[in-house]
């Protein structure tokens, strides 16, 4: 999006906030319409702590290995690494049928991909906002990362726009990080699973230390 990048979110902003959590997952939420991700339609979600939208059923793992998923999880992960909300930040979503909010959404969308005209009619988002590095304040003081997954659709074309305002580690202390910066070890994994092994998208870079420069290398324009 233009001027703040980040779609609004925040309780000031209607958003609903997720309980604090270590590893864990919010109940099921509803989708006022149903969404279709690789060919199914779902009318609920999970959000889990740890950066992964799943559906069918909760994702739990703070490292991530999207190999494990390949057994029928489909999931969505903007960016997916060991979140401690307890320790800080908060994750919120946000639903909406708000002219206004959908008129910013298809712009952005029409703008990537000018030759497929799009009209958003609702749109749903969770915000992760500023989680911070797990178990860790070091010397730095304390790293966060703020990242969204908008949800959308025309209810004929289903888009999801992940968007990174502000990445600064990668890697949780559980997954054999740099023990000072929240880097090496197994980095996040961003990308779109279908829940087999054929159909899946990951974001280049990810699972690599280049994950750290999402906010500038993501698939901006690649559908
Ligand atoms: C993988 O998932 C996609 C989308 O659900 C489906 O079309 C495809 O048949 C699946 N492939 C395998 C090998 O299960
Ligand atoms: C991230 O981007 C900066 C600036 O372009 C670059 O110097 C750095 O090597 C990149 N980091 C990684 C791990 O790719």
């Amino acid at each position: 999006p233009t001027g703040s990048l980040l779609y609004p979110d925040g309780q000031d902003q209607g958003d609903e906030t997720i309980p604090k959590h270590d590893d864990g997952t919010f109940r099921e939420i509803s989708l006022s319409i149903p969404f279709t991700f690789y060919g199914k339609s779902y009318q609920t979600v999970f959000v889990n702590n740890n950066g992964v939208i799943s559906f069918n059923e909760p994702i739990r793992p703070y490292t991530p290995d999207p190999l494990l998923l390949m057994d029928g999880r489909p999931f969505v992960a903007p960016y997916w690494a060991d979140v401690d909300t307890i320790l800080g930040g908060d994750i919120f979503y946000h639903q909406t049928i708000n002219p206004a909010l959908l008129e910013d959404i298809s712009q952005d969308i029409t703008q990537n991909f000018p030759k497929s005209p799009f009209t958003a009619t609702w749109a749903w988002w969770p915000t992760t906002r500023m989680a911070p590095l797990l178990k860790r304040l070091g010397p730095w003081g304390m790293k966060g990362n703020t990242f969204q997954a908008v949800l959308t659709t025309d209810s004929k074309v289903f888009y999801i726009i992940p968007n990174y305002w502000d990445i600064q580690w990668t890697t949780g202390a559980a997954s054999d990080e740099d023990p000072e910066m929240g880097l090496g070890g197994t980095p996040a994994h961003a990308g779109f699973n279908s829940g087999n092994e054929t159909n899946f998208y990951n974001i280049p870079g990810c699972q690599t230390d280049a994950i750290i420069n999402i906010t500038t290398t993501s698939n901006v324009k690649v559908p």
